[in-house]
């Protein structure tokens, strides 16, 4: 029966167990939980506590069990090499099984960590699930990433496997990411005992005999394997993301609520029913990819695609619209940029007038904020609902949305709509006072969280209580602020931390200071994220150089430029900087980034009553004002 949005919404808060209990029987448990939430250790819940599951089974094993096994599972539609495959559920799961096989039989168990650094082929979808298969925990990491951030991540969960690709291709450049898996190993101190390279035919890398394997020799002689039960609250996978330092923090995810609450969202957040496509056009290395390229839409018995390519240049503007046109998507999921980098090409929309795109009933945008004119460009061409919704790697899911399967709501742009079952989004001062509707604010979720979000991070449960759950005692902090209106829709208007958001990626302005400060010559230096037509935000960097340094400033310039793209990676797309005498600060010594920002984009700005030197913010708009800012 449809619900309305009160009465669903009403009763997650109420009764959340009933609630959640409810939408957990539409999936195969070996061993049914005793408990739907352990509340005994806050704020570590537990949902499904004594259930014993397998996503694995339940995402491709189940559909064989119940007759879909012929149904389309995976589309590969890959426009960088001009591949394209398909597979349905019983080729999927039989080639899991079979790579499963071959894991377990090189000694991987259940519980052992196995890194993922590959680019968008299916074996990259095989090994995650090979991996949930047994009981191992994946670790995807983005191929963007430079060798140093896959070495942090490889030294943080310490995998006995590495699973990469001999090369990945981005647009017409050929990424040789087994190189750049060597220099890692060998940056880090925890050495893994094998890698599994898949080697494709634009490139093939050479091996290192003592560790590494081909995929198809890791193949031979290997017999698939069932699937393995594992506890509810048993990690199916790490996925790091960036916190406030440098290091990045390790979001713990479990396999009973993950699985539920992931197929909950695709019937009553998109509205997708089992046997229609869905697409989300992100990477496996993001959350986005995990949750709906891999895990919501297989549960819910959905073709997903894999998609190697990107909305503009591969080979044109249109073939997002190719792609929904071709395999007949129902609900299609991408980042507001990737709109803006099509309006940008297409500005009329020609493309897309090329296409049948009858089959289409929504798009859903998230990854960061989604602007009014780009929704509303996406509105008129695409004739179909545009639906901003708000969530974050830690939740792995929508915080807020629109959601189309149980009441679509109006929409009001600028707002991610309203709180999606299970979440109880408050907003919040820093006397801890719920604010009322239309005040800014900390945005926070009161615990529980639903299930589906985080359990930890990974080896570090101190480091989950300061990051998130210390501030405000009894609520999940979210570093978003923004304010909910008289409606309850709410409205997301920027981090409360250093995170900023570059083409929907998340990086931490610390970790790139942390490289700009690498340099000999640099004393000091400050990132801030500055407004961007394509990308929404890109990294500027301000840097104070040594006394006495006579090296050339373009030089030293060039050089910090290169220490970001080889530490941190292209995906940075860290490309300016300037060099200034001082940083503005604040008496108390803390650089006032704010209001740096806030020049760069020609925003009004109070002056800081506590700024040491309000002269010195001058300085900052002229060295902006050379780079093409601050005008
Ligand atoms: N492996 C290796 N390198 C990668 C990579 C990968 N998987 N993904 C990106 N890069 C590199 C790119 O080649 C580029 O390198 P360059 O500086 O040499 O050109 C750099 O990282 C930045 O890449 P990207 O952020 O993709 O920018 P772009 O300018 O190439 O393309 C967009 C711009 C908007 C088209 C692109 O960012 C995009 O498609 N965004 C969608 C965002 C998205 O899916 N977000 C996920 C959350 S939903
Ligand atoms: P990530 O963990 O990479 O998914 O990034 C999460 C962050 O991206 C959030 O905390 C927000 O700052 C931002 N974000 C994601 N979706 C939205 C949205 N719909 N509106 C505004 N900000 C968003």
């Amino acid at each position: 029966m449809q619900h309305s949005y009160e009465t669903a919404y009403g009763k997650s808060i109420d009764s959340p167990e009933q609630f959640w209990a409810d939408a957990a029987e539409n999936l195969h448990w070996y061993t049914k939980w005793n408990r739907v939430l352990d509340d005994t250790n806050p704020p570590f819940y537990r949902w499904f506590a004594g259930g014993k599951t397998n996503t694995c089974y339940n995402a491709l094993d189940r559909h064989v069990d119940e007759g879909r096994g012929n149904d389309t599972a995976i589309i590969y539609d890959s426009p960088v090499t001009g591949v394209k495959e398909r597979f349905t559920f019983r080729e999927f799961r039989d080639k899991v099984a079979l790579f499963a096989g071959a894991l377990q039989s090189r000694g991987v168990r259940k519980g052992d960590r196995v890194i993922i650094y590959m680019p968008m082929i299916p074996e990259a979808v095989i090994a995650m699930l090979a991996c949930a298969r047994i009981g191992a925990i994946h670790s995807v990491v983005f191929g963007g990433f430079a060798p140093h951030e896959l070495a942090v991540r490889i030294d943080d969960c310490k995998p006995k496997v590495i699973i990469s690709a001999s090369c990945g291709i981005e647009k017409d450049k050929v990424i040789d990411y087994k190189r750049l898996l060597d220099f890692a190993i060998e940056l880090a101190h925890f050495k893994p005992e094998m890698c599994i390279i898949r080697q494709r035919e634009k490139f093939r890398a050479p091996l290192n005999e003592d560790r590494d394997l081909t995929w198809k020799q890791a193949l031979l002689g290997a017999e698939p394997v069932p699937c393995i039960p594992v506890e509810s609250s048993d990690p199916l996978y790490i996925l790091y993301t960036s916190g406030t330092t440098g290091k990045p923090k390790g979001v713990v995810r479990d396999n009973g609520g993950h699985m539920v609450a992931l197929k909950w969202s695709m019937k009553h957040v998109y509205n997708v029913k089992p046997g229609e496509t869905y697409w989300a056009a992100s990477d496996i290395g993001w959350v986005v990819g995990h949750s709906y390229i891999v895990y919501g839409p297989l549960l819910n018995g959905n073709a997903t695609i894999i998609f190697e390519g990107k909305p503009v240049g591969t080979p044109d503007p249109g073939v997002f619209w190719r792609i929904i046109s071709e395999y007949n998507v129902s609900v299609f999921f991408t980042a507001p940029t990737a709109f803006r980098a099509i309006k940008k090409e297409d500005p009329k929309g020609s493309y897309i007038e090329k296409y049948d795109l009858s089959g289409l009933r929504s798009l859903f945008l998230a990854g960061e904020r989604a602007d009014p004119d780009t929704v509303q460009w996406a509105e008129e061409k695409l004739n179909v609902p545009v639906i901003d919704h708000w969530w974050q790697t830690e939740t792995g899911w929508a915080i807020a949305a629109n959601c189309m399967g149980i009441e679509p709501g109006k929409i009001k742009y600028g707002s991610a709509s309203k709180a999606v079952p299970g979440y109880n989004v408050k907003v919040i001062n820093q006397s801890k006072e719920e604010l009322p509707a239309g005040q800014m604010g900390d945005i926070v979720i009161r615990n529980p969280l639903p299930p589906g979000t985080m359990l930890t991070l990974w080896n570090a449960d101190n480091h989950f209580i300061d990051s998130y759950m210390s501030k405000y005692p009894g609520y999940y902090l979210t570093s978003d602020a923004g304010y909910i209106d008289e409606d309850g829709y709410l409205f997301i208007m920027s981090r409360t931390d250093d995170i900023i958001n570059v083409a929907g990626h998340r990086l931490s302005t610390g970790a790139i200071e942390a490289e700009l400060c690498a340099h000999p010559d640099v004393a000091e230096s400050a990132v801030i994220g500055a407004a961007d037509e394509l990308k929404g935000e890109v990294p500027v960097g301000f840097l104070v150089l040594k006394s006495g340094v006579d090296t050339p400033h373009s030089q030293i310039i060039k050089h910090v430029i290169e220490f970001v793209r080889e530490n941190i990676g292209p995906v940075a797309s860290f490309k300016q900087a300037v060099i200034v005498d001082r940083l503005p600060k604040t008496r108390s010594g803390k650089i006032l980034r704010g209001t740096m920002r806030k020049i760069a984009n020609s925003e009004e700005y109070t002056m800081p009553a506590t700024i040491d030197d309000p002269v010195i913010l001058d300085e900052i708009k002229e060295a902006l004002q050379l780079i093409g800012y601050a005008n």
